[in-house]
């Protein structure tokens, strides 16, 4: 899947202030690498991620997957395209706290009204290494744990694109460091593209390209 964002700005509106939080972002993300967007807080690097990620439309400029503008589809072909092809993963996990880890990993499959592929939730669980914790319920796992299991939740229908901001930003460095390993291994081993927004240099030197937001403008690095 071909990703190209085109003059991307965004504008929210606060009280009488407004925010550009982008400002005619133009890039493309490279099929199959790893991309990682830094920056400095509030430089728009989450308002960059929804865009593409097809969750908040832009105030201008259009975001093209294979050649079609994502904004300008139904809200109906757009939902499908989120849960068919993007997997999304959030900082805090985002777990629904009732479910066992095994539900939540199945719930994107359920909600696209298909049965999940138990050979695959299966080989998802093990690269992501929490095979024997699948039965249990968030609150009863490790930060990391928890975070490996958005992952499989995020990977299950078979996304050509995850996006991740800050995955790694609850946990402490050693766990950081194993869940980034695991996203990778998991990345070769099912061959997605990746874009994740990341705060940690370590982490940015080992993506493929890089972005730096600045003040809601994008440059490649
Ligand atoms: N929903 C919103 N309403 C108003 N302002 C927002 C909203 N989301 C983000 N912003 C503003 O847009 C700018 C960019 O935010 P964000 O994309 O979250 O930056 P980053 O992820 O780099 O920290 C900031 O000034 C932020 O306060
Ligand atoms: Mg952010």
């Amino acid at each position: 899947m071909k990703i190209e964002a085109k003059n991307l700005s965004k504008i929210y509106i606060q009280g009488d202030k407004e925010i550009e939080a982008l400002k005619d972002v133009t890039l493309s993300i490279e099929e199959g690498k790893f991309t990682a967007v830094i920056g400095p807080s509030g430089s728009g690097k989450s308002t960059l991620l929804r865009a593409l990620a097809a969750l908040e439309a832009p105030t201008s400029g259009s975001v093209i997957y294979d050649g079609r503008d994502i904004y300008a589809m139904s809200e109906g072909e757009r939902a499908a395209l989120r849960r068919r092809s993007i997997g999304t993963v959030y900082q805090d996990y985002s777990l629904l706290p009732t479910l066992t880890a095994l539900e939540n990993i199945c719930t994107p499959c359920l909600m696209d009204g298909k049965k999940p592929d138990a050979d695959y939730v299966l080989s998802l669980c093990k690269t992501l290494g929490i095979f024997d914790r699948v039965h249990h319920l968030p609150g009863e796992m490790s930060g990391g744990e928890q975070q490996r299991t958005a992952v499989a939740r995020a990977l299950v229908n078979r996304p050509s694109i995850l996006f991740a901001d800050e995955p790694t930003g609850n946990l402490d460095k050693t766990t950081a460091a194993e869940l980034l390993e695991l996203l990778l291994v998991a990345k070769a081993e099912y061959k997605q593209t990746l874009l994740m927004v990341t705060h940690d240099p370590d982490i940015a030197a080992m993506a493929d390209v890089v972005i730096r937001m600045e003040n809601g403008s994008g440059y490649c690095m």
